[in-house]
């Protein structure tokens, strides 16, 4: 299912017209922030909304889980002094982040679950991350006709990302599908029980 995101491709992460399809403040907005979380932003990229969620937990922390060293090292370059404390990166492409189980109050993924490598190692890690009650947050491109994003062949719709949260046994809070609360991109936010 997934297509590899391809490290030449890093700065059509940055393209302002993406930006302004899925703004930062959307995703923040899908978090539901007190300020204090722990959130592990998985495939973090080039860090565009990594440090937008950051900005965002003034007494929390970041943690970033990026596979490629490319993109791993362009969210390095982004990372303020004022958020060195609470923004760390974590290079893997094998799934397994060096965190202890339930650290994570959300994880969150935005347009990677149709990148993902290892789907179900990746899902797995994520479930173990997570803390009973935290939420997994889904922002990615829908299946519907769009002028910017990748084909709609390439992507889920929102019933195939629906399964794959059922797979992993969270319960569904809120969803919507492209062109509702965000024009481009479905939306899913899931709690672990
Ligand atoms: C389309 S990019 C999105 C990056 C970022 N979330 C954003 O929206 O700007 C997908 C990213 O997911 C990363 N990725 C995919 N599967 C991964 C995995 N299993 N572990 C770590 N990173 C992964 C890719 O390397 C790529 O940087």
């Amino acid at each position: 299912m997934a297509d590899a995101f391809h490290p030449e491709h890093a700065e059509r992460l940055e393209d302002p017209a993406r930006l302004a399809a899925l703004p930062q403040a959307a995703v923040v907005d899908l978090l539901r922030l007190h300020g204090d979380e722990t959130i592990v932003d998985y495939g973090a990229g080039t860090g565009v909304y990594t440090v937008a969620v950051a900005e965002a937990v003034p007494d929390g922390r970041v943690i970033a889980v990026e596979a490629l060293a490319r993109l791993a090292e362009m969210l390095r370059a982004k990372i303020t002094p004022e958020l060195t404390a609470r923004l760390q990166i974590v290079e893997t492409d094998a799934n397994t982040v060096p965190e202890s189980d339930g650290v994570a109050d959300r994880v969150v993924m935005v347009d990677v679950l149709h990148h993902l490598y290892d789907q179900p190692g990746a899902l797995a890690e994520v479930t173990r991350l997570l803390r009973p009650g935290g939420l997994f947050v889904v922002a990615d491109w829908g299946d519907k006709e769009r002028p910017i994003g990748p084909p709609i062949g390439h992507v889920l719709g929102l019933a195939a990302a629906l399964d794959v949260i059922a797979a992993m046994g969270l319960a569904v809070v809120e969803s919507h599908e492209p062109g509702t609360l965000l024009p481009n991109h479905l939306a899913i936010v899931a709690a672990k029980s």
